[in-house]
């Protein structure tokens, strides 16, 4: 276990636990980001990685409450999340962040953040409008096509897909446990955990 060892390089203040690395999940909502990170944390909980979530739906019933969805809050949440994020990559976790995160200046401050401390890894969790209306597991297309939802993300309020991820995940080409595993070869490719037979 090398992953728990504290890194010298900063003074005792700011000192932190090797290992720690951010996924960052961004998509549409619908597109999977949800059920892809519980497929995923499970598998780096078994190869004894701390595992935290911070879901944009639990997240906006907690630490995000009162945020609605104008940019600025949207960006208030995303910065929420990419702090907290940040914190728990500098204590050796392995965060697994997934929130719609719209813009692309906003997810690159969640980076900056998280990349003080560890790794972030940026996943573009990929499906259509289309796939999403029509999987719409919440019923929120829907309403946001009656116009029932005012600026709902892909609808009437944009996404900005990412420039440069570090995956790219079509979900209408996979199962979301396939997706899952191409995560966690990802993360094996980029040495930030060890491969299964070595787990
Ligand atoms: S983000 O834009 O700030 O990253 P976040 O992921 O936290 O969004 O929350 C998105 C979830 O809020 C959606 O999955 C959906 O359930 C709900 N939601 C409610 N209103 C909207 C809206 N106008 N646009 C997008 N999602 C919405």
């Amino acid at each position: 276990m090398t992953e728990h060892i504290y890194a010298h390089e900063h003074p005792e203040s700011e000192r932190r636990r090797e290992g720690g690395f951010t996924l960052w999940f961004t998509g549409l909502s619908g597109a999977g980001k949800t059920t892809i990170a519980h497929l995923v944390g499970p598998e780096l909980d078994r190869r004894g990685l701390v595992v935290e979530y911070l879901d944009g739906d639990t997240v906006r019933t907690r630490l995000s409450k009162g945020l609605g969805f104008s940019k600025e809050d949207r960006d208030t949440n995303i910065e929420r999340i990419g702090w907290v994020a940040s914190r728990l990559t500098r204590q050796g976790g392995a965060v697994i962040a997934a929130a719609i995160s719209p813009y692309e200046e906003t997810r690159q401050k969640a980076r900056a953040m998280v990349e003080e401390w560890g790794a972030f890894v940026e996943v573009y969790i990929a499906a259509s409008v289309e796939e999403c209306a029509r999987r719409d597991v919440k019923g929120l297309y829907e309403k946001a096509f009656r116009g029932e939802i005012k600026g709902f993300t892909g609808v009437d309020d944009p996404y900005e897909p990412p420039i440069d991820p570090e995956l790219v995940l079509d979900t209408e080409a996979h199962e979301p446990e396939e997706s899952a595993q191409l995560v966690v070869a990802k993360l094996e490719e980029l040495g930030l955990v060890r491969s299964a037979v070595n787990a």
